[in-house]
């Protein structure tokens, strides 16, 4: 099911590497795409920061290796899952993309991925995809740990962004770690869910 989509992934890639259809590419180095291979599990960030921008592939920089041991002590590696961002340029400053620029950019590049993709369950890190996908009054302190089904039937499981856990300190940040790790494993028990039921109606 994975399969045969590589190439129209390819091509859409090469589309996104070009495009300038608005300022924030004129910032830095350009868009960035995408990391790993089509799985039923998607992990979606913010937007490029510094390393990023500079390697052209999203969360590499501190975040990024957060990110991997993270996803590590849930038994993935990145090598095995996409992980993308709502917004593919760095905006200036590294500053949070707004609420206009996120759905400019991800109504036009992360909705196609995720046309392609089809994952079952989409992992948001951090506010910019929580109020992508689901509101922009939603704010994660409150929503982490919830997971929603979106109107095209995939669910959407909203953490912390690791960037967050980097900035807590003490006690505080060993509690948001396990909640990331409680939340990534909650995500997979939705996946492996729907997967047993299709195998079960197949
Ligand atoms: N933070 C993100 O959300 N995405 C990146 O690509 C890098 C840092």
């Amino acid at each position: 099911r994975y399969g045969g989509i590589a190439l129209t992934l390819t091509a859409l890639e090469n589309e996104l590497l070009s495009c300038r259809a608005c300022s924030l590419v004129s910032y830095g180095r350009g868009p960035t795409s995408w990391t790993g291979v089509p799985s039923p599990i998607m992990f979606v960030g913010e937007g490029p920061g510094g390393v990023e921008d500079e390697y052209g592939v999203p969360l590499v920089g501190p975040s990024g290796q957060l990110l991997d041991k993270a996803l590590w002590s849930v038994g993935l590696t990145r090598d095995k899952i996409i992980v993308s961002n709502i917004v593919k340029c760095r905006p200036q400053g590294n500053r949070t993309p707004t609420a206009a620029e996120s759905q400019f950019c991800a109504s036009r590049w992360l909705d196609k991925e995720i046309e392609l993709i089809r994952p079952l369950v989409i992992v948001g890190l951090g506010n910019v995809p929580l109020q992508y996908f689901l509101g922009s009054d939603k704010r994660i302190t409150r929503s982490r740990g919830q997971i929603h089904q979106l109107q095209n039937g995939i669910w959407f499981m909203p953490t912390f962004h690791p960037a967050y856990l980097l900035r807590q300190e003490g006690k505080d940040q060993i509690a948001a770690k396990w909640d990331v790790f409680n939340d990534f494993k909650a995500a997979l028990g939705k996946m492996q869910e729907i997967i047993g039921e299709k195998e079960l109606k197949s």
